[in-house]
């Protein structure tokens, strides 16, 4: 089973979603499949504002990719990408400098055929499938050395990803591992979901209601968030709630800032 996956189990019956495609439901987009459907209103019934959350999370990476952009990088590479929806890392960084190159990684090879038609005419743009937890492997790809130059500083990104790298498989070091790979002068951007009460319980009336399994994730607190950043020079306001990164002004956004549990930073090798 491919990792974006969810396990269908017991009497959620055959449905067999796949949670990009969930994600990019609940942002605008068009390319989903009848099951993946099904199984966001499930998820909307047991975590109602996780939607909300998805949507507060796309608005906080174009708030890094611009910042980014604007401070001369123009080379992105994201990991766990998910589709490469309208309005995400190409779109945006391409408003700053319509020079910006971007490849997009995901290890879940079934969107595939979806991400290349939504990059159709993008040139500069790649979407490649693959483990990014090889390192080398992903900097020596084809598509990736394509549009990416290694040895010129770039921007890694990693929305939500560490929330698929158990504690076993030694998520601190797989940071270190491509913060190492990074010539000085380039950008780790993150963001990451907490101990959030609410989605833990969601998550529990999901299960407890049969309707499937949810992937594994791994929540973890503020104080870990930060630590993913050592030996980077953390860039202000420091790892904070999404929503208190860098807002701006006359945006709509949570009424609670503070209090949602998905945090953000944005460091710079020096
Ligand atoms: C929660 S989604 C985030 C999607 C996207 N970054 C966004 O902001 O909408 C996490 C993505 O990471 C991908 N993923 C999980 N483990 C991975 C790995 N080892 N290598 C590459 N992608 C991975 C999943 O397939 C999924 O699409």
């Amino acid at each position: 089973m491919p990792q974006g996956a969810l396990d269908p189990d017991g009497a959620a019956g055959e449905v067999v979603p796949n949670i990009a495609r969930i994600r990019h439901l609940w942002l605008g987009g068009d390319r989903h499949r009848p099951d993946d459907g099904e199984m966001a209103r499930r998820i909307e019934l047991c975590g109602p504002h996780i939607p909300y959350l998805v949507r507060e999370q796309r608005a906080l990476v174009r708030r890094q990719v611009r910042f980014l952009a604007e401070r001369g990088i123009t080379q992105f590479l994201d990991l766990g990408s998910g589709l490469p929806d309208q309005g995400y890392v190409h779109h945006t960084a391409r408003e700053v400098n319509p020079e910006s190159r971007v490849a997009y990684v995901d290890i879940d090879g079934s969107i595939a055929s979806d991400a290349a038609a939504l990059l159709e005419g993008s040139a500069n743009a790649r979407f490649v499938v693959a483990d990014c937890r090889d390192v080398a492997g992903v900097l020596d790809h084809p598509d990736v050395r394509a549009v990416l130059d290694p040895t010129e500083p770039f921007a890694v990104l990693m929305t939500e990803l560490l929330l698929h790298i158990p504690d076993s498989e030694n998520p601190e070091g797989f940071v270190a591992s491509w913060v190492e790979a990074m010539p000085s002068g380039s950008y780790l951007a993150m963001s990451h979901f907490g101990e959030d009460d609410q989605v833990l319980e969601g998550f529990q009336i999901f299960e407890s209601l049969k309707f499937g399994r949810f992937p594994r994730v791994n929540l973890r607190s503020r104080e870990r968030v930060a630590e993913f950043f050592t030996g980077l020079e953390l860039v202000e306001p420091g790892v904070v709630p999404a929503p208190l990164w860098r807002p701006e002004p006359n945006t709509e956004t949570v009424r609670n800032p503070a209090e949602v549990r998905m945090y953000a930073g944005v460091g710079r090798k020096g």
